[in-house]
């Protein structure tokens, strides 16, 4: 298992490569594509030689029997996440946005406030709107240059129009891996104004050594009656092309209330997801994941470092997640002043902040799950970019 190895993702209908010069303007000849969240790292062996198995024999039917699939989950958040999952809480979903989608039409009705917590993964807001629901942002606050709850001025927004909330946890932008009294915040603050909560932890597994992520339904098991869990493992091991997540519900009555959903749309999983799974969530996946998220930590310190030695320029240190954050403010520059620098002078494709919701708006995420040296380059054409400022 190397990190260090360079894949040619090019050519290969890799969204981040192949859409990245449309997108963007800059070409994968000689450009680094920094902004869908996949990693260019090989995926674990297990599970390519578990596709390779299938696609050996041939056998593409529809797929029968879930247990080993359903066992492998259950394990997997126990024996990393101490989380007992009850086999009839699993829903399989087409990857994590579907299932969010599928919550909102399951527990709310066109109008209905839907609460995110910002910056936050963009795509929540997308499919809150596509939904006919009312978007109400949630401003995260700043606090030493990380990432807080402010549940004081969110209470203060509140109309009782509100009926559900997401969070990102660990969360993307920030890369915050929430503690477990923040946690309870949001538990408290969906049971005083009666919200679902859907916790998205798709990120769960993605937390560097020594940092503790806590799932949702251990940190307030009172709050079962109105909690959803989002989890997958299109993130943690680089598989997201395979579209297949979990929504995970203890509660009979929200269970009733997805199911008849799922049924309505007639959603199953294909069937290489369900081969895949059980070959990721094992001992050999494990051992992947520990040493991805020690490159990951590692690829951090270099990033940061190099990033917040160019004058103006601010990156948000990170414990959890690939996705760094990156503030502009600094430079004085408008956004398509220092986007294009990024763009045409470093050549580098980086997410742009206002997608983010209210509080990005002079920031750019950068992916930095590439091998080292590609990360040591991309600081090297950061501060020539913005070498004027030094
Ligand atoms: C918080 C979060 N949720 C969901 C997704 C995407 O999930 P999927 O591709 O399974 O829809 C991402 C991708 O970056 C994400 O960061």
């Amino acid at each position: 298992m190397t990190f260090d190895e360079i894949i040619d993702y090019r050519g290969q209908h890799s969204q981040k490569w192949d859409m990245m010069e449309p997108s963007f303007g800059v070409s994968p000849d000689d450009g680094l594509a920094m902004w869908v969240a996949d990693m260019d790292f090989r995926p674990p062996e297990a599970m390519i030689r578990r596709v390779q198995e299938v696609a050996s024999k041939g056998i593409f039917t529809y797929f029968g029997d879930s247990a080993e699939y359903n066992r492998s989950i259950q394990w997997w958040m126990k024996t990393r996440h101490g989380w007992d999952v009850d086999e009839k809480a699993i829903f399989t979903t087409h990857g994590i946005v579907n299932a969010v989608s599928m919550c909102l039409e399951a527990f709310s009705k066109p109008g209905d406030g839907v609460v995110i917590f910002t910056p936050v993964y963009h795509a929540f807001a997308r499919v809150v709107r596509a939904n006919d629901r009312q978007l109400v942002e949630c401003p995260l606050a700043l606090r030493d240059g990380v990432y807080a709850m402010d549940f004081d001025a969110w209470g203060a927004m509140m109309t009782g129009n509100e009926k559900i909330a997401i969070l990102c946890s660990p969360h993307n932008p920030g890369g915050r891996v929430w503690t477990r009294e923040e946690l309870q915040g949001i538990a408290d603050f969906a049971k005083r104004h009666d919200l679902i909560l859907i916790s998205d932890e798709i990120h769960h597994d993605l937390v560097f050594p020594g940092q503790k992520h806590i799932t949702m339904p251990l940190v307030d098991p009172s709050i079962s009656d109105r909690l959803i869990v989002l989890t997958a493992t299109s993130k943690t091991f680089n598989v997201a092309g395979m579209h297949c997540g979990n929504a995970i519900i203890h509660d009979e009555k929200l269970r009733a209330a997805f199911a008849k959903r799922l049924g309505q749309l007639s959603i199953s999983p294909n069937s290489m997801s369900m081969h895949m799974t059980p070959a990721l969530y094992s001992p050999e996946g494990a051992e992947w994941v520990d040493a991805c998220n020690a490159y990951l930590e590692a690829n951090h310190h270099v990033f940061l470092d190099g990033i917040n030695a160019i004058p103006g320029l601010r990156m948000m240190p990170m414990q959890s997640t690939y996705l760094a954050w990156v503030d502009f403010a600094g430079t004085g520059m408008t956004q398509d002043e220092y986007s294009a620098r990024v763009a045409r002078d470093a050549k580098i494709a980086a997410s742009p902040g206002p997608v983010f919701g209210k509080g990005g708006e002079s920031c750019l995420r950068f992916n930095i799950a590439m091998p080292r040296v590609q990360i040591e380059d991309a600081v090297g054409r950061m501060q020539r970019a913005f070498g004027d400022l030094q």
